[in-house]
C-alpha cells in the first residue's frame, strides 16, 4: 500500500496535524529534528522523491533541480514567497512549482501594523524599561512617540498583503498611498482611500512611513536602494515584512547610525538569519525574527494548501497555486 503512495520529502518540521494528514496521503519523509537540510541532503531527496516540500530555508537552485531524478515532478513550497526557488529552471525541466498564498495574508498584515505601531509609539523601548524595573515615574515629556492618525503611509506592493495592511492602517487614521506595478483600480482605491504613485521616488519623498509588501524578484532587488533611501524624509520610518533583499540593508543601517532616518521595523533581513550589526540595539529599530506569518492557524492552513496542491496535481489536474515564471 505504502509503495503506491507518492514519495514526498518535507524539508522542515511542520505542525503535527499537517504531518499526520500528510502521512495518510503520501509516502512522506519528515524532518523530526527540524534542522535545515544541507545541499547534499536536498540533492539526495530530489533524486528519489516525486515531490519536495521546501521552505524559505532551502535553496532550490538550478544545480539542485539538475540533480532531480526521473520521478521528480513537483516543488510544493510551504510559503507564499518563492524567491528561494529557481522557478524558471524547474519549469524548463517540466517540474511544477506551487506556493501557499492567501492563508498568511491577514497575519502578515497584522504584524506589519504591529511593527508600524511599535516603532511609532516606542512600544519595545518602553516595555524594556518597565520590564527591567526601570520605570521610576511618569513624566509629561518622556517616551513620546509619533501620532499615527494623519501620518502618510506609503505601501510598496499593493497585492493581497498590501491591501490587508491598507485596511488596517486606514482604521488607524493613516493616509494611504501606494506604489505598485499598476494601480489596483478605482473600486479598491475608493474603499481604501488610497492614492497611487506611479513614481516610487516621488512617493518616498513625501511619506512618514514606508512599508514594503512586494515580492522579492530580480526586479525588486534593492528596490529601496541607497539612492532611494536618501529620498526619504529624515523622520521617515521603514517597515519591511517582505524580503530583506528588497532593501539595501547596509545602506539603510548606515543611515540609521547617522541619524538620517526616523526608525525601522524589520521582520526580514538581507542575509537571514544574520542581521546587520548596525541594526542591533537601536531604540528606534524594532527587529523580529521573520515571524509575520507565525500563527498556529496560518501554519496549518499553509500545510493544507500544500497537500491540496500535491493531491490535485498528482490526480492529473492543475494545482490551484501554481507559480509560473511569467508571474514573477
Ligand atoms: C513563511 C514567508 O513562513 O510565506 C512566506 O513567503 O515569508 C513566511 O512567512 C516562509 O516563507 C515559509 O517558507
Amino acid at each position: 500500500m505504502t509503495d503506491s503512495k507518492p514519495k514526498v520529502v518535507v524539508t522542515r518540521k511542520l505542525p503535527a496535524p499537517v504531518e499526520a494528514r500528510m502521512a495518510e496521503l503520501f509516502d512522506a519523509r519528515f524532518n523530526a529534528s527540524d534542522a535545515a537540510m544541507s545541499a547534499a541532503e536536498l540533492a539526495a531527496a530530489v533524486a528519489k522523491a516525486e515531490v519536495l516540500v521546501p521552505t524559505i530555508t532551502d535553496a532550490i537552485d538550478e544545480a539542485l533541480i539538475a540533480a532531480a531524478g526521473p520521478a521528480f515532478k513537483m516543488i510544493a513550497n510551504f510559503g507564499a514567497g518563492v524567491d528561494h526557488i529557481d522557478v524558471e529552471a524547474a519549469h524548463a525541466r517540466g517540474i511544477v512549482v506551487t506556493n501557499t498564498p492567501g492563508v498568511l495574508t491577514e497575519d502578515t498584515a497584522d504584524m506589519t501594523m504591529a511593527l508600524i505601531m511599535a516603532v511609532a509609539r516606542r512600544i519595545i523601548e518602553g516595555a524594556a524599561v518597565a520590564q527591567a524595573g526601570g520605570y521610576t515615574g511618569w513624566s509629561p515629556t518622556w517616551m513620546l512617540g509619533k501620532r499615527l492618525k494623519g501620518a502618510k503611509l506609503g505601501i510598496v506592493g499593493m497585492g493581497r498583503i498590501g491591501q490587508a495592511l491598507a485596511r488596517r492602517a486606514k482604521a488607524f487614521g493613516l493616509v494611504i498611498n501606494y506604489h505598485n506595478r499598476k494601480p489596483v483600480g478605482p473600486t479598491i482605491e475608493g474603499e481604501l482611500d488610497a492614492t497611487y504613485w506611479g513614481s516610487l521616488d516621488q512617493m518616498l519623498a513625501h511619506m512618514d512611513i514606508v512599508s514594503l509588501t512586494c515580492p522579492s524578484t530580480p526586479a525588486t532587488y534593492h528596490l529601496l536602494s541607497a539612492r532611494r533611501l536618501k529620498l526619504l524624509q529624515p523622520h521617515a520610518v521603514v517597515v519591511n515584512t517582505s524580503r530583506g533583499e528588497v532593501i539595501d540593508e547596509a545602506a539603510m543601517a548606515a543611515m540609521l547610525v547617522a541619524g538620517e532616518l526616523g526608525g525601522a521595523g524589520l521582520d526580514v533581513f538581507e542575509h537571514e538569519p544574520t542581521i546587520n550589526p548596525n541594526l542591533l540595539n537601536r531604540p528606534n529599530v524594532v527587529l523580529l525574527p521573520h515571524m509575520s506569518s507565525a500563527t498556529v492557524e496560518a501554519r496549518i492552513e499553509m500545510g493544507e494548501k500544500v497537500m491540496i496542491n500535491i493531491r490535485t496535481y498528482l490526480d492529473g489536474h492543475k494545482p490551484p497555486d501554481r507559480v509560473i515564471p511569467s508571474m514573477l
